[in-house]
């Protein structure tokens, strides 16, 4: 086995820059569609702000109107102004956060369907390098991240930094001497967040790579559960699962801890500030009470040291929660690094722009000296030649991991060819358009991958359009009529996913049928090595016969019943063909078929 290459390794447990305006841009281009949402949260959030603003400034004057004074001249009036605002703030908060999120998940919904779209895209090679969990990780966890700066407001962090602004300003109007004596915690605050910040986010780095191993095994784990059990794993694969389970809690933990401890922090700073605006503003409030000092620039009201209260735990909130926005913005940031990843991936099988047309393929196939590596520094298929003329049946044979399965992957362009070319009917298969290459070859593979639905959905797969008429006509040309009469449900059969309720005969069938409907001019089966019972065996190989029939056919027999029947027999060996003629030529010439033969099937089949 050649080592693998696994994309995105790397990246799962970095951490990028909080702001990267490249990738800012890119997401931008999934918001911009619904950018109307985007600004009228942001109308709404600026208004919101400026009656967050003018609470404690109301208050200030009912203090220092009515309550020090004790008059009630006003008093209602300015009570219900202080009502509305409090309302009206509340209410257009909400119409703030949904108008947002309105338009991030708009644009989530955009982006993973791009996701999805790229997965469908990318060659099958791609996903012999990448983990499906890791590809998972990206459409959901990563989508997740992003989610997470839309819920949290991140995407509104400007108006947090006007707000401030905004309340600097009207503290510096109100007392100047109290502000600065407030701010004295700030550059502490500032301080103190920003080391605790650096904790968290390493924190989030082991996170990150810990949660993105617990999937990846998750996934692997429950994809195999029947040879888990078959081989009594269940232990040491419960022992592998706790070790990174334990892993998980200690990251997640040590990112709690980091986090509360930035809270902690903020509070503790932030009472600290009020006892300090009560121990200087205090003092100046009542000396001014007293009739001491009171030059008009160093009175202090009583209204305006409660303001000053309230405007400073107004303006220590978005601070603190500047730091938690700064890691959620960490998080998207990485998490859209690696979704653009997969969107950049640029690997795609080439396809020509021009691609010819043929109106009609009559089905040869040609390989010239065709080789091919999965890894192009171990080959699998070295130099290999050999012509199909149209309407001939071709059987390739030999011994497993000879390469066989893999030419038909490559004359299907799954996968495309290092070295020499396939033509069809004289055409490179590599100028043709892949969907019509596909349309014109059909292939059985040796694994059938059944979807969830039903039994005619399955069958239909390839042509959607087909009459339910046509694909009974050809199920019971194939006798699979007669295994779905068995069934509860007929046509409409549930098939569960990966196609589990059935027997690996009825999957074949079905593969079978499916290829029928589809009426490609070649046929290329992988015939499957599954044991089947002799009478199934049977109904197996009628439905091979009529489906090669008419057909130019390549099939990779494992069967000695569709051996005999086809026109040459092409033996592989460790990637090449080493030999090549009808069944009775090879038997004569007593080479590696024979001995094949011989070791597969044993003397007596070989005398039938
Ligand atoms: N996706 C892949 N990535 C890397 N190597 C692969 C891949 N698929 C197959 N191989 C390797 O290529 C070689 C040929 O595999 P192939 O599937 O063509 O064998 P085969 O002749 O069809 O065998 P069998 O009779 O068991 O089906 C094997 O050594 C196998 O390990
Ligand atoms: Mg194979």
């Amino acid at each position: 086995m050649p080592p693998v290459q696994h994309h995105g390794a790397e990246a799962d447990g970095r951490l990028g820059r909080a702001l990267d305006f490249g990738l800012l841009k890119r997401l931008w281009v999934y918001l911009r569609p619904h950018q109307r949402w985007m600004w009228r949260g942001f109308i709404y959030l600026l208004i919101g702000s400026a009656l967050r603003l003018l609470g404690p400034y109301l208050i200030k004057t009912l203090i220092d109107q009515n309550l020090t004074p004790r008059t009630l001249d006003g008093f209602y009036p300015l009570l219900s102004v202080f009502m509305v605002v409090v309302v009206g703030e509340a209410l257009l908060r909400r119409l703030q956060m949904v108008a947002v999120d309105t338009a991030g998940q708009n644009a989530l919904l955009d982006l993973r369907l791009a996701l999805f779209r790229k997965l469908q895209q990318l060659p099958v090679s791609y996903f012999d390098r990448t983990s499906t969990g890791r590809l998972i990780g990206r459409v959901t966890t990563d989508v997740e991240a992003l989610n997470e700066m839309f819920a949290t407001g991140v995407v509104t962090i400007l108006g947090d930094f006007l707000f401030l602004s905004a309340t600097l300003v009207i503290l510096f109007n109100l007392d100047w001497r109290l502000t600065l004596v407030s701010l004295i915690v700030v550059p502490i605050l500032l301080f103190v967040t920003t080391l605790i910040r650096l904790r968290v986010r390493k924190a989030y780095i082991a996170m990150r790579a810990r949660l993105s191993q617990m999937n990846a095994y998750l996934h692997e784990q429950i994809s195999g559960m029947s040879v888990v059990q078959q081989f009594n794993r269940q232990a040491k694969m419960v022992g592998g699962y706790q070790e990174i389970n334990g892993g998980v809690r200690d990251a997640q933990l040590a990112s709690v801890r980091w986090e509360t401890g930035l809270s902690t922090a903020v509070e503790l700073l932030s009472s600290f500030t009020v006892a300090l605006i009560l121990w200087y503003g205090g003092g100046l409030v009542v000396e001014t009470q007293l009739g001491a000092n009171t030059t008009a620039d160093s009175a202090l009201t009583l209204g305006v040291l409660f303001a000053f209260v309230d405007y400073m735990q107004k303006f220590f909130h978005p601070l603190n929660e500047l730091s938690l926005k700064y890691t959620v913005l960490q998080n998207a940031m990485t998490a859209s690094h690696r979704i653009f990843g997969l969107l950049d991936a640029d690997d795609h099988l080439p396809v020509p722009e021009q691609p010819n047309r043929p109106r009609q393929v009559s089905g040869e196939i040609t390989f010239e000296n065709v080789s091919f590596g999965y890894d192009p520094k171990f080959p699998v298929l070295k130099n290999v030649n050999f012509d199909v003329k149209p309407g001939q049946k071709v059987a390739l044979v030999g011994a497993t991991g000879a390469g066989k399965s893999t030419v038909l992957k490559l004359l299907t362009r799954l996968y495309d060819v290092t070295g020499g070319r396939i033509l069809l009917d004289g055409i490179d298969i590599r100028e043709l358009d892949p969907t019509d290459l596909r349309r014109h070859i059909g292939l059985v593979p040796q694994d059938v991958f059944l979807f969830e639905g039903d039994i005619l959905e399955n069958i239909r797969l390839g042509k959607p359009e087909v009459s339910t008429a046509d694909v009974q006509e050809a199920a019971r040309r194939l006798h699979l009529d007669r295994m779905v009469e068995r069934f509860a449900s007929g046509w409409e059969e549930p098939v569960l996913e990966r196609g589990r309720n059935l027997s690996a005969g009825e999957k074949q069938l079905l593969s079978f049928a499916r290829v029928m409907v589809a009426s490609p001019s070649v046929l290329v089966l992988d015939e499957a090595t599954s044991n089947v019972d002799s009478n199934t065996e049977k109904v197996l190989q009628e439905a091979v016969h009529e489906l090669m029939e008419g057909r130019t056919s390549i099939a990779i027999a494992h069967r000695l019943s569709t051996v005999r029947d086809v026109d040459s027999i092409l033996v592989f060996h460790k990637g090449e063909i080493v030999e090549q003629g009808s069944h009775e030529e090879l038997l004569q010439a007593d080479g590696v078929y024979a001995r094949l033969v011989r070791l597969q099937y044993g003397s007596q089949t070989m005398d039938s």
